[in-house]
């Protein structure tokens, strides 16, 4: 198929609307078989269990060109499983996680011609998402759903080379104990919102959220896990039941281990005790890997060892490792790469 005329390099995060998207709807206490369709429009009741309670979850993943020319995507079974348990924390039914992978799939499929070349850095985002649709007054769970699947081209994340970031200690609480922050439910975001903005408009790149409990651990930022290289180059990640169990760091992890024979800790990381490590990244399907420079907390500054020029050796070895995976280059472990035929 005949790629669309865009210009991928210079794509930017943002929506557009492209060929076929997948919707199927839950009704009676079961999901019809789906459809594609090209309407890229939602209309529903004004008293929506989503408009009044926010009964919604979602996914975020990526299809892209191989270096042999193979539109592929990531791991879309770790996605299927995590947006099984948005769905169930959230009292929603349960997307069947096969048919999630087969959506996955039409949708890819359907809208190759919006998959950027391979060598563009830019990749084809896809967002699994579902709603409460029917009329909901009372506080409960919709009776009705929606689950759709949707495709956008993005741009490269990191335009002209991967530069450290600042981020801050934020004073705002992403997750409780006990609460959602370890699924994918747009709650959480929206609650995240107006700390981001605050953020920004003091100069700073990102939150870095502690526990809400104690506030002396780390948890993560509003869309990525932390990961922490020491100084005798073990890696150490977060451990916390609210935050979101990242694919991209669950595979980093695999591969600091297996791929490069590091040693990996996945731990409770005390706040007191990030000034000691040597590198400092942030994981998620957005960037693999953006590396942190700099912390600031409350007039105090961590300023990591590799500086604000480039990322940490160890962190670039990991995030060429596991780019090297995702592209084609290095092979790929069991089932981590689905072709698109
Ligand atoms: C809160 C949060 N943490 C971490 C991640 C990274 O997860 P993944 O690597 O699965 O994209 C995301 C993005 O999905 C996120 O929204």
């Amino acid at each position: 198929m005949a790629k669309q005329n865009i210009d991928w390099s210079s794509l930017g995060f943002g929506y557009m609307v492209t060929g076929e998207r997948f919707v199927s709807n839950f009704k009676d206490g079961k999901w019809d078989d789906g459809v594609m369709t090209t309407d890229a429009t939602v209309t529903m009741s004004e008293c929506a269990g989503v408009l009044q309670y926010a009964q919604t979850v979602f996914e975020g993943l990526k299809a892209y060109e191989t270096c042999d020319g193979k539109i592929v995507v990531f791991r879309p079974d770790l996605n299927a499983s995590r947006f099984k348990d948005s769905c169930e924390r959230l009292e929603m039914p349960v997307y069947p996680e096969e048919k999630f992978i087969e959506a996955v799939k039409k949708v890819v499929k359907a809208n190759a011609d919006f998959v950027p070349p391979y060598g563009t850095g830019a990749t084809l985002y896809l967002r699994p998402y579902m709603f409460g649709s029917n009329p909901v007054i009372g506080v409960k769970p919709a009776d009705e759903y929606q689950f759709r699947l949707f495709a956008t081209p993005v741009g490269p994340y990191f335009k002209g080379g991967a530069k450290p970031i600042t981020i801050k200690v934020c004073d705002f609480d992403r997750a409780a104990p006990h609460g959602t922050g370890h699924i994918k439910a747009g709650l959480n975001y929206a609650m995240s919102l107006h700390a981001i903005v605050t953020a920004h408009k003091e100069g700073f790149d990102e939150n870095m959220y502690l526990d809400a409990a104690t506030r002396t651990k780390v948890e993560e930022t509003g869309g990525a896990n932390f990961l922490f290289v020491t100084k005798d180059g073990k890696i150490v990640t977060p451990k916390s039941n609210s935050i979101l169990p990242s694919i991209t760091r669950r595979s980093l992890m695999y591969v600091a281990e297996h791929y490069l024979g590091l040693e990996v800790e996945q731990r409770e990381v005390y706040f007191d005790e990030v000034k000691d490590f040597a590198e400092c990244g942030l994981c998620g399907t957005a960037a693999v890997i953006s590396p942190v420079g700099k912390i600031y907390d409350h007039g105090k500054e961590i300023c990591f060892p590799s500086g604000m020029e480039e990322m940490g050796p160890v962190t670039k070895k990991l995030y060429d490792t596991l780019t090297g995976i995702q592209m084609g280059k290095i092979e790929a472990p069991e089932g981590w790469i689905q072709v698109i035929e």
